[in-house]
């Protein structure tokens, strides 16, 4: 049935800060005062006192809420949320279902800006990221040296898990805020270094603030791609360092872009995908079940939040997953399918890349070419390594490489 038109925006997404209906703009109050029903968290419908319209306290699964406030099209609706909804707040859900056009959004100052203001800190010079909507390890891509992080906490124990990931890879001496229930009566902070930190836990309203400084051990994980192979979990089978480097920039990540790794072995190409662009995302195909995990211990190890692991063989595998951006053959070209099926769903301007290192698979990828185009390379390295009393260089196995794009 086709939605009846609505002709100005019904639901006003209100941002309230910790200071509750104190901090509220005019313009929020009077959408307030003009609401038939208010949608909200329990502590922030409190925190209104008496109000005309119908309160209602999100229930859980919140999805289902949001369908409800659906259900009121046409009213005058007010949706509750934190700071700014637009940045990691209840904008995403409603948006999924609910236009833009029929949404007024109202912000108050977000948990970053309020952070930064505390701390002397430019905003654009800050890395911000949530670790309340998704795992701490979201941090890992952002730790370098210098680098000035705001997180998001899901709890109070996020600054704890927090610290560990920085000590772990040799950033003990970072130093860390923990800013809690900012602008509110129970506002405070603490400071520590990561090495210092502990098991210690602050208010579940907290938003951390990270100084990334590195010991002389550190791990320092560039987010150009081609880490050293040892940054990663492997049994061996893997795009090496150099070779990865050189797939990876023939892939060209892209914010959003998505990504299909076909026999992705311990997930280094989709990982450094991942870790490339914001918002990118990939699908890491791989039979083994070895192997599947290894895929998602250095997913979560390195930051790649944007991994899917699909268990299977290509071609059949594809079936089900989002049209790709760029698509990754690392092994199995001369698979019947395997070439085929992926060009077949490459998005318009996607590109595709096949690597080989048996002559059954470069003599594929000449006839492929021969069909559709693109560059032929290949790829040698060699190492100097000791010999005899000398070096000499040691050249690694000859990769031959297929690269090419839709229009
Ligand atoms: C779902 S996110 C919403 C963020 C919101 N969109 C914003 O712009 O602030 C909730 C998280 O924001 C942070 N946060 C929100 N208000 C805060 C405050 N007053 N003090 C400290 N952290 C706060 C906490 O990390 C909390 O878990």
């Amino acid at each position: 049935m086709t939605p009846r038109p609505v002709k100005s925006p019904w639901l006003s997404v209100v941002g309230v800060g910790d200071d509750g209906a104190r901090g509220l703009s005019p313009i929020a109050r009077r959408a307030i005062e003009n609401a038939d029903m208010i949608f909200g968290a329990k502590r922030q419908l409190a925190g209104l006192g008496p109000v005309r319209a119908r309160t209602v306290p999100w229930g859980a699964p919140f999805v289902k809420s949001v369908a409800r406030v659906r259900r009121y099209r046409g009213r005058s609706v007010v949706v509750l949320a934190t700071g700014d909804p637009m940045w990691y707040g209840i904008a995403r859900t409603l948006l999924r279902t609910i236009p833009a056009a029929e949404m007024r959004v109202i912000p108050s100052a977000s948990a970053f800006s309020l952070a930064a203001a505390r701390l002397g800190w430019l905003v654009e010079d800050v890395e911000t990221v949530s670790a309340h909507s998704g795992p701490t390890e979201r941090i890992i891509p952002l730790i370098q040296p210098g680098a000035r992080i705001l997180a998001l906490c899901k709890n109070g124990r996020t600054p704890a898990a927090a610290a560990r990931i920085l000590v772990e890879r040799g950033f003990g001496p970072s130093r860390l805020t923990a800013l809690s229930h900012m602008d509110g009566p129970k506002e405070k902070v603490r400071a520590a270094t990561a090495a210092r930190w502990r098991g210690r836990a602050v208010p579940d309203l907290t938003t951390l603030a990270i100084e990334c400084i590195p010991s002389k051990n550190a791990q320092v994980l560039s987010s150009a791609p081609g880490l050293p192979d040892n940054a990663f979990q492997h049994d061996g089978n893997m795009t090496k360092r150099d070779v990865r480097a050189v797939t990876l920039c023939a892939l060209a990540p892209q914010p959003f872009g998505v990504l299909w790794d076909i026999g992705a072995g311990c997930g280094a190409v989709s990982v450094e995908w991942c870790r490339a662009a914001k918002g990118a995302s990939a699908f890491a195909v791989e039979p083994s079940r070895k192997r599947l995990a290894l895929i998602e211990a250095n997913a979560l190890a390195l930051g790649a939040p944007g991994l899917n692991i699909v268990p299977g063989r290509a071609p059949a595998a594809y079936k089900g997953l989002a049209p790709p951006d760029a698509v990754f053959i690392g092994g199995g070209v001369a698979v019947t399918g395997v070439l085929e099926g992926a060009w077949r769903r490459l998005n318009p301007l996607g590109r595709l890349v096949a690597n080989a290192v048996t002559l059954e698979g470069e003599a594929r990828l000449q006839a492929w070419r021969e069909k559709h185009g693109g560059e032929l390379v290949r790829i040698e390295i060699a190492y100097a390594e000791p010999l005899g009393g000398f070096h000499g260089w040691r050249p690694q196995r000859p990769v031959t490489q297929w690269r090419g794009g839709k229009s």
